[in-house]
């Protein structure tokens, strides 16, 4: 169980993207705030048809970041300024599209620029429909990105949100789960290495 000693004053970048699961992502920010970590997040335009910043803003105290153009008060005009700051990256959920932008080194959001940019460790917990999640081209890109240091967490097989399927493969693990395996990887850094 993660201990606040592993976490405090930590700075953790929160990555959301436009999955159904994108709820979730205020559990993990209220996880990882909890054990005292400072929670800044970032959402693709997709996250938020499913939640809204407002939402974050109020569990974090931190606008989370949507536009990278937009100009904001409370920290530097910079849009690498999250990546350089992060201690950790964790996007939850990510969909496809996202680990298919990263996989092939796009960054045209603060998500993906954020991913570009950072030399902090980064934790992917994918969320998406089964048979996205077995199509052969995103199973491709989450090889290629293991192997270049990006840390997967889940997704699990379980019940699914589609009515079209009880259950399968896709499903985000659960956030305390992803919350668990990165603060794991946070207190042995030897684990832990920043995607390159
Ligand atoms: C209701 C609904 C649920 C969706 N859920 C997912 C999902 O869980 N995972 C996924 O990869 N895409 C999902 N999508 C598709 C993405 O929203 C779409 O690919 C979008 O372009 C992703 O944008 P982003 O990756 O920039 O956030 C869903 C779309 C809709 C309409």
């Amino acid at each position: 169980m993660a201990k606040p000693s592993q976490v405090n004053g930590k700075f953790v970048v929160l990555g959301v993207t436009g999955s159904i699961a994108a709820y979730k992502a205020c559990l993990v920010a209220r996880r990882f705030m909890e054990l005292g970590a400072e929670v800044y997040v970032m959402m693709t335009q997709g996250a938020t048809k499913f939640v809204t910043p407002l939402t974050f803003h109020a569990l974090t105290g931190h606008v989370p970041v949507v536009d990278m153009f937009e100009p904001r008060t409370d920290w530097q005009i910079e849009h690498v300024y999250l990546a350089a700051k992060a201690n950790l990256v964790v996007l939850a959920p990510c969909t496809a599209h996202v680990i298919g932008k990263i996989a092939n080194g796009l960054a045209d959001d603060i998500v993906t620029v954020t991913v570009m940019a950072t030399q902090a460790p980064v934790v992917i917990a994918p969320a998406m429909n089964v048979n996205m999640y077995q199509n052969s081209i995103v199973q491709e890109n989450i090889v290629r990105l293991k192997k270049l240091g990006y840390i997967f967490v889940g997704p699990t097989y379980g019940k699914l949100a589609s009515p079209l399927e009880a259950e399968g493969e896709g499903r985000l693990a659960e956030p305390e789960e992803i919350v668990e395996q990165a603060v794991k990887l946070l207190a042995s850094p030897r684990r832990l290495k920043a995607p390159r």
